[in-house]
């Protein structure tokens, strides 16, 4: 019966596809209801690694039926070359369902998103550069490519040489870059319906028939809560809503499903890309962090810009997304520290904040006020539960429970399925 979403409550790369593929045997199935191959999720399953960036990651689970729901963006490229990159790893990927209205990455908004990024220098965002901002707004202004559209030849037709009508004069004549070929871009497109064919399905309908008989959905977020186009530190964001909000919009079920929010929370904090993060560390403790941690992009392969926790952050991600349970993830990584520091408020230009700035301007000006909390020398990740933590690991756990808002329900000591200490059942 249940409906449970799992977000990211930093900014993205907290061990969202980790988290997944641990329920992926407790549920029925996973659904990615926002983003696209902006993401990139890294699942652990013994000694074999998977890099997934579409896909939800419940396709590594044998029963569950994975979904890629209308609030997905999809290159039809990418799905199709990581669907092969799984099945020659002997994946089954025949239970996948694509939605009908899932809007269409074209070779348009992937060169609109590159070329724009470069025309604004310094203010960039640092996109992963795969087209998805174009592609959603393209969607919002009513001029989006969608699954569907793959299958009416004369729609598709109109659709892309309508879009090419002002993507080229922009493409050409802001940007001085070469057009692109209408012909080409509708045969390849035309090409992929027989492709997805196979998989297209009225999700929504398919998850709430689910729901009524008593099956448990996972709806599984990309990003993380600072980076939704609402909530996050915009306009360094991404054009989607990982929030769960977006969950209930991005997969067609109402919110009244949802019984639980899971948001993951690393111990540390990352960020890829431009933007305001005050605990960011730009010194050798940095450098220590991204090494400990292996806190590089799994999309773009760029270094994770790493700081110490935010509570504040945390508390706003337990806010906006209505967290009922944390799943504190890469606890292992801080073992060795003799102090940790907990950024508990902010110093405003010499005022006091325990809350994230109402404005963008002040939250540039944030600086972090720090808590410090006794580190632990032991290596825990062949710990399997709380109490076999050192004490001030433990101690470390309960303080960010009680600053973050709600109860902390697992922690993970390490990228492997059973490095997870479970203090009460995810699902
Ligand atoms: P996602 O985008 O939220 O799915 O996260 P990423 O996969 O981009 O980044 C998280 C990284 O941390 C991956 O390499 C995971 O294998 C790894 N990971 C997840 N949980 C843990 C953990 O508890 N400890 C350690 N050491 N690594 C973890
Ligand atoms: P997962 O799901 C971390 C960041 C980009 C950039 C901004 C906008 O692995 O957590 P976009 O290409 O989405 O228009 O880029 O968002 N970004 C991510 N950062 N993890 C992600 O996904 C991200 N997806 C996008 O770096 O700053
Ligand atoms: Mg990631």
């Amino acid at each position: 019966m249940p409906a449970i979403t799992l977000v990211g409550a930093q900014w993205g790369d907290e061990g969202k596809g980790k988290a997944t593929d641990l329920v992926g045997n407790r549920v029925d199935y996973v659904v990615r209801y926002q983003g696209g191959n902006n993401a990139g999720h890294t699942v652990v399953i013994g000694d074999q690694k998977y890099a997934l960036h579409l896909l939800p990651s419940g396709i590594l689970s044998p029963d569950v039926v994975p979904v890629i729901a209308n609030g997905v963006v999809i290159d039809p490229a990418v799905l199709f070359e990581e669907l092969r990159g799984l099945q020659e790893r002997g994946v089954n990927t025949e239970r996948l369902l694509v939605s009908a209205n899932a809007h269409l990455i074209m070779p348009y908004h992937r060169a609109l998103d590159k070329v724009s990024e470069r025309f604004l220098g310094k203010g960039k965002i640092g996109t992963t550069g795969r087209g998805i901002g174009p592609t959603y707004a393209d969607k919002i202004s009513r001029a989006g490519v969608r699954v569907q559209d793959t299958f009416d030849p004369k729609i598709l037709r109109k659709k892309i040489e309508l879009a090419l009508n002002d993507k080229n004069q922009i493409l050409t004549k802001v940007f001085n870059r070469r057009g692109l070929d209408a012909e080409q871009i509708i045969e390849e497109y035309l090409g992929y319906a027989d492709l997805l064919r196979p998989y297209v399905a009225d999700t929504s309908l398919v998850l709430n028939q689910a729901l009524d008989e008593g099956k448990t959905v996972f709806l599984e977020g990309s990003q993380g809560t600072l980076l939704d186009i609402d909530h996050g530190t915009y306009p360094f964001v991404t054009s989607s809503s990982p929030t769960s909000g977006g969950a209930c919009a991005g997969a067609g079920i109402g919110p009244t499903r949802i019984t639980k929010v899971i948001g993951i929370l690393k111990a540390y904090t990352t960020r890829v890309g431009s933007g305001p993060f005050p605990t960011e560390l730009l010194d050798e403790q940095g450098e220590w962090l991204r090494q400990q941690g292996g806190e590089y992009g799994v999309t773009t392969g760029r270094n994770r810009r790493c700081g110490w926790v935010d509570a504040p952050l945390a508390r706003y991600a337990t806010r906006v997304n209505g967290i009922t349970d944390f799943f504190l993830t890469k606890m292992d990584v801080l073992s060795g520290l003799e102090r940790i520091p907990v950024c508990v408020g902010y110093d405003v230009d010499g005022e006091r904040w325990d809350e994230i700035p109402m404005t963008q301007t002040d939250f540039h000006h944030a600086t972090p006020v720090y808590e410090y909390f006794d580190g632990w020398n032991e290596d825990i990740s062949h710990v399997r539960s709380f109490e076999e933590l050192p004490k001030n690991a433990q101690a470390y756990v309960r303080t960010l429970e009680e600053m973050a808002g709600a109860q902390i329900s697992a922690i993970g000591v390490g990228p492997g399925r059973d490095q997870t200490l479970e203090l009460r059942s995810l699902v």
